[in-house]
């Protein structure tokens, strides 16, 4: 197969509007339009970014949240897609089961695959069901990306999860309210040998203040770009997925290779 020697992978920072899903649909769209002026292939949206986050009631989630793929920002994402190019963004998103918090992934204009967010954060858990699925890992042109949200960055089984599935780079729709989610992204690039990209949002919601600050390491937890706490639009670098495949920390240490998995046991038991 052939793939590209490189891609360019972007994250979108925003600060949403509390249920305002006709002003945050522009906001994305301008975001879309910047993105495909400088050529992005891979872009990442924050989590929530029809709906924004705090809301008030269940009738306020409702009200802002869309079905997946037919509501209008996921309509937006999929035209966008059409040019050959693959975006995660985070969705409210409404189902015949309820309510779930997702990172939908389009791309080349075909809903690829929705993730419903597996660990929800504080008041998370009063809106939202629980994802029940392990999280994707989706091929683009010939390189593996992987998707979590937010708060899952506290779990770093997800990551490896991510990573044991073949996942080159870590898709990361966030809307972060504790200050170490960053760094932990860090780390989670270090120990899974993988690019994460984080797009986080900003702005001051009822009370909550996030961190922006979005970003993307390498595969050794460098980061390539980082944007300003309270920025908003779009910072990108050009990456080479296939350099995650090397795990390789030593000449005699590989990251996969030398785990001891039988010593992990209490992981899936408490036997
Ligand atoms: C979070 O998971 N949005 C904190």
């Amino acid at each position: 197969m052939t793939v590209n020697p490189a891609m360019r992978i972007a994250v979108g920072q925003l600060a949403p509007l509390i249920a305002d899903v006709d002003e945050n649909l522009m906001t994305v769209s301008n975001i879309l339009q910047k993105a495909e002026k400088v050529d992005v292939d891979v872009l990442v949206l924050p989590e929530l970014c029809n709906s924004g986050y705090a809301f008030k009631n269940k009738g306020e989630l409702s009200a802002s949240a869309e079905p997946i793929p037919e509501g209008p920002m996921s309509q937006e994402l999929l035209a966008w897609s059409g040019g050959g190019r693959l975006v995660v963004a985070g969705i409210c998103e409404r189902t015949s089961e309820g309510f779930f918090n997702s990172a939908v992934v389009v791309g080349s204009g075909e809903h690829i695959t929705t993730y419903h967010k597996i660990h929800l954060f504080l008041d998370e858990k009063d809106w939202f069901l629980p994802g029940d699925e392990e999280p994707p890992v989706i091929e683009y042109r010939g390189y593996r990306f992987g998707v979590m949200v937010c708060f899952d960055w506290a779990f770093p089984e997800v990551a490896r999860v991510l990573t044991l599935q073949g996942a080159q780079v870590i898709l990361h729709p966030a809307n972060i309210v504790l200050p170490y989610c960053q760094d932990a992204m860090v780390t989670r690039s270090i120990e899974n040998r993988v690019y994460t990209a984080t797009a986080n949002r900003t702005g001051i919601e009822r009370g909550l203040t996030f961190s922006g600050a979005s970003q993307i390491t390498d595969v050794k937890g460098s980061r390539l770009t980082q944007m300003g706490r309270d920025e908003t639009g779009l910072a990108w670098v050009d990456i080479d997925p296939s350099l995650a495949d090397d795990k390789a920390i030593t000449e005699r240490n590989d990251l996969l290779e030398d785990r001891r998995p039988s010593l992990y046991r209490r992981l899936i038991s408490d036997d």
